[in-house]
C-alpha cells in the first residue's frame, strides 16, 4: 500500500513540477516575444489629405469646391465603416472594444482610438499610424496582438483618411486594458502557434500613395477583396483559419466555389443579407461581414465580384 501511495506521490510531484516547469518557460518565451522591439521605416504624408494630385493637379474634391477637409472626412467614414472592420474590435465608437475575452487564452481588447481620456493616438504622427495599422507594430516598437495584415495594401491617402475621420469623433474617455496572455495563450505564443503580424510583414517597403482607381474593375476589386484574405486566404479558395473553436472553414471564392454560379445580384444579397441563392444563411463569422456589405456601394460590390470571378478555380486546399 506505502508503495503505491510513494508511486502515485512520485507521479504527481513530477506532473506538478511538469506543469510548472512548462507554464515558467512559455511566460518566460511569452514575455520576451512580446517585448521585442521590431523596426519599420519612417513615413510621412499629410493628414488631412489635401485632395491634390502628385503633379499639383486638384483632385475631385477641390474641382467640386467641396472643402478637401471635408472630403477627406467623408472618405474616412466610409472607409472605416464600409471596408475596414476598424469598430469591430475598437468599438463602434471606435473609444475602446473587444477582440477577445477568452481567458485563459487571452483578452485582447482594442484600445480607445479617440481623442479622450485613455486615448492611445492622442500624440500620434504618420509614421505611428503606419506602424500600427499597416505594420502591427506599437509606438514602442513591440509586436502588436492586432492583426494587421490585411491592412498591408491600404495606401497612405486611405490611412490619412480614417485617421482624419477618427479625429473628427466624439472623444470618448476610456482606459482599455493592455493585452495579456492566460496560461493557454503563453502556450500558444511561446510554441507560435499564435503568430504576430509583425513577422508576416515587410517594413520597409514602400506603400501606395493612392488607392487605384475607384470604379467596377478587377484591379479596385483586388484592392478592396485585401481584407477578405485574413479569413479566405490570399488565394481566395477558402480553408481553415485561426479563429475560435466551432467556426466553419472558409468558402471557396474562386469560380471553383459555388460563388461561380452566381450573377453579380445574387452575390451582393449574400455580402449585404448573408443569404445564398439556395436559401441558406452564412454562419459566424462571415455575419460579421456583412455590416461592411450593407455600407459598400453597388459598384465596391461589382468589383469584388468582378475581381473573384477572374481568380484562377482553385479547389480549397486540404
Ligand atoms: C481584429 C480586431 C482588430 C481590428 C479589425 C483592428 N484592430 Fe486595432 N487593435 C486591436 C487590438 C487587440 C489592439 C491592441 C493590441 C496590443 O496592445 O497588442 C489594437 C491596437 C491598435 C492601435 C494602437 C497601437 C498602439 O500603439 O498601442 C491602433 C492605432 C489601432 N489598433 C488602429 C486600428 C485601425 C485604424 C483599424 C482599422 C483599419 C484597426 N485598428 C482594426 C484589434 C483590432
Ligand atoms: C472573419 C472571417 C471572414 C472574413 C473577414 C470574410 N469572410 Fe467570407 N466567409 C467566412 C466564413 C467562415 C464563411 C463560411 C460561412 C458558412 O459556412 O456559412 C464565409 C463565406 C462567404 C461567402 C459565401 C460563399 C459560399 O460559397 O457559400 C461569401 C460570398 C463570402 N464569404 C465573401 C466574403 C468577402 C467578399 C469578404 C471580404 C469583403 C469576406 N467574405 C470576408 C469568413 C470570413
Amino acid at each position: 500500500m506505502k508503495t503505491v501511495l510513494r508511486i502515485v506521490a512520485g507521479l504527481a510531484l513530477l506532473l506538478l513540477v511538469v506543469v510548472v516547469g512548462g507554464y515558467l518557460w512559455a511566460s518566460r518565451a511569452t514575455a520576451s516575444t512580446l517585448a521585442r522591439t521590431i523596426d519599420t521605416h519612417a513615413v510621412d504624408f499629410p493628414i488631412p489629405w489635401p485632395d491634390v494630385g502628385p503633379g499639383g493637379e486638384l483632385g475631385d474634391s477641390a474641382a467640386a469646391s467641396v472643402d478637401p477637409r471635408q472630403a477627406a472626412l467623408e472618405r474616412g467614414a466610409h472607409l472605416v465603416r464600409a471596408r475596414y472592420p476598424c469598430a469591430d474590435c475598437h468599438g463602434e465608437n471606435l473609444g475602446g472594444g473587444v477582440m477577445m475575452d477568452a481567458m485563459p487564452v487571452a483578452q485582447a481588447f482594442g484600445p480607445n482610438l479617440t481623442l479622450g481620456e485613455g486615448g492611445v493616438t492622442r500624440d500620434y504622427g504618420p509614421s505611428d499610424w503606419d506602424r500600427a495599422v499597416r505594420h502591427g507594430v506599437g509606438t514602442d516598437g513591440r509586436p502588436l496582438a492586432m492583426p494587421a495584415v490585411e491592412f498591408r495594401s491600404m495606401s497612405d491617402q486611405e490611412l490619412a483618411d480614417i485617421v482624419t475621420y477618427i479625429r473628427s469623433l466624439p472623444p470618448v474617455d476610456n482606459t482599455v486594458m493592455p493585452f495579456r496572455t492566460g496560461p493557454i495563450g503563453k502556450m500558444l505564443v511561446a510554441t507560435g502557434a499564435f503568430g504576430f503580424s509583425a513577422d508576416a510583414l515587410p517594413h520597409f517597403d514602400d506603400h501606395a500613395a493612392m488607392p487605384p482607381e475607384a470604379g467596377p474593375t478587377v484591379e479596385f476589386g483586388a484592392h478592396l477583396a485585401a481584407t477578405c484574405a485574413g479569413c479566405h486566404h490570399t488565394h481566395y479558395a477558402g480553408g481553415s483559419f485561426p479563429g475560435e473553436p466551432g467556426w466553419p472553414p472558409s468558402s471557396n471564392l474562386t469560380p471553383a466555389g459555388a460563388i461561380g454560379g452566381w450573377s453579380l445580384e445574387e452575390f451582393r444579397r449574400v455580402m449585404r443579407e448573408g443569404v445564398r441563392p439556395d436559401g441558406t444563411e452564412v454562419a459566424v463569422p462571415m455575419t460579421y461581414i456583412l455590416g461592411l456589405g450593407q455600407a459598400m456601394s453597388d459598384m465596391e460590390l461589382e468589383a469584388i465580384y468582378l475581381f473573384l470571378q477572374s481568380l484562377p478555380a482553385t479547389e480549397t486546399p486540404d
